[in-house]
């Protein structure tokens, strides 16, 4: 499959945008895992724009992670088109617009998903990013607004015409938000009747390896984009993979894998942020990561109970799924004590950076500062 000059391997897998998710240690993890594209999480285009600091830094993505998609949003025309310059200089590979985020607060000023109600603006927008960029231009965005609004053939052919070079398709309405399942009727609607050159991209429900083959068997999508089925599981990547060329499914990872993946995501996520930012971040990655694990909960609560990577480390490594009640004792101070009774699981690699990560990317060269 292209996407302009891009060429990415037959049926390709894509990790989807997805806030507070998508960031560079998370990519990279996905992407040792067989991801074949990747995307930030929507960068707002006001805050781009006039320099926030949490915007810009939204920008910043590892050399080892392409190909990979910037993602903008907003409302007001002459943002979003500077936006779009400055999103295109940090340098990614592609430069793709959210006109599907359903979120009150976005939607309420014409971002997101709030354009399917204004096409013609649409259009303007997508024109707009089109004429800043550089490099090639795709869209995320939505069935339409609501049942009776659906115009995704004319919205897909419009934003073909206005030289967007694919198209992802989230494959429910904005009112149904994340309810109900995704239509992929519409995905094969969009297929068979849309008339596009450019590839469509299927989204939505394609959370395990055997949802990804039904999705690329029953709509004919050119790619399929995984968003909910990754967090605290990248390897689906390469799950998905193995079942689309054996039609087997590869058994879970082992603990001594997961737990490492855990480790080196919280080593990614300090490295990237620092420490004191880095640690409760990763709070928020366990959950997904320990679902249905012998002890998940206590094991949580204990990793929890420190602000200190190298104590969550500690705790990690040493954690015993098969003897969940000879942990550590929440509160100990595990730096200040001996190493507990626990040895660290056979088979656990040495918890580092990728070899080929070589600098944090919060101190690779900053994208030029907006003058406004
Ligand atoms: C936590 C979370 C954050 C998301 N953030 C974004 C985002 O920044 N941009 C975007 O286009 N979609 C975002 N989405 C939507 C996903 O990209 C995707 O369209 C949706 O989850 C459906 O795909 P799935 O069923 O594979 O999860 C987000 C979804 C989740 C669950």
């Amino acid at each position: 499959m292209r996407i302009g000059p891009l060429q990415l391997p037959d049926r390709p897998l894509l990790l989807a945008p997805m806030e507070d998710v998508s960031d560079p240690p998370f990519r990279i993890l996905c992407k040792r895992y067989g991801a074949d594209l990747l995307y930030t999480e929507f960068i707002a285009s006001g805050g781009l724009v006039y320099g926030a600091e949490s915007s810009l830094q939204k920008l910043e993505f590892y050399e080892e992670e392409r190909p990979l998609a910037i993602q903008i949003f907003g409302g007001e025309e002459d943002q979003v088109r500077q936006a779009a310059r400055i999103a295109d200089a940090a340098g990614p590979d592609l430069l793709d617009i959210n006109f599907g985020c359903p979120v009150k607060k976005v939607v309420c000023h014409d971002g997101g998903a709030g354009i399917l109600r204004n096409l013609p603006k649409m259009e303007r927008l997508a024109a707009a990013v089109v004429e800043e960029a550089t490099r090639p231009v795709t869209v995320k965005t939505r069935l339409g607004w609501d049942e009776g609004s659906i115009q995704i053939l004319e919205v897909a052919k419009m934003l073909e015409g206005v030289g967007v070079q694919a198209l992802a398709v989230h494959a429910r309405t904005r009112n149904q938000m994340y309810t109900g399942d995704a239509r992929w009727n519409w995905l094969r609607t969009i297929k068979d009747e849309g008339g596009l050159q450019i590839p469509l991209i299927g989204n939505g429900d394609a959370t395990t390896p055997e949802r990804v083959k039904a999705m690329f068997d029953e709509t004919g999508v050119d790619a399929v984009m995984i968003g909910r089925g990754a967090i605290g599981n990248p390897w689906i990547f390469r799950d998905a993979r193995a079942f689309l060329e054996t039609g087997e499914v590869p058994p879970p990872p082992p603990w001594e894998e997961r737990i490492s993946v855990v480790a080196e995501h919280l080593a990614l996520k300090c490295a990237w942020l620092g420490e004191r930012k880095g640690v409760p971040e990763m709070r928020r990655m366990y959950g997904g990561y320990f679902k249905g694990q012998p002890g998940a909960s206590r094991l949580r609560t204990l990793l929890m109970s420190t602000t200190e990577e190298a104590v969550v480390r500690e705790i990690l490594l040493n954690w015993r799924e098969d003897e969940p009640e000879t942990q550590v004792p929440v509160g100990i101070d595990l730096a200040a004590t001996p190493r507990p009774a626990g040895v660290k699981p056979a088979g656990v690699r040495p918890v580092g950076l990728p070899a080929a990560v070589k600098l944090p990317p919060s101190r690779l060269p900053r994208p030029a500062r907006p003058t406004v």
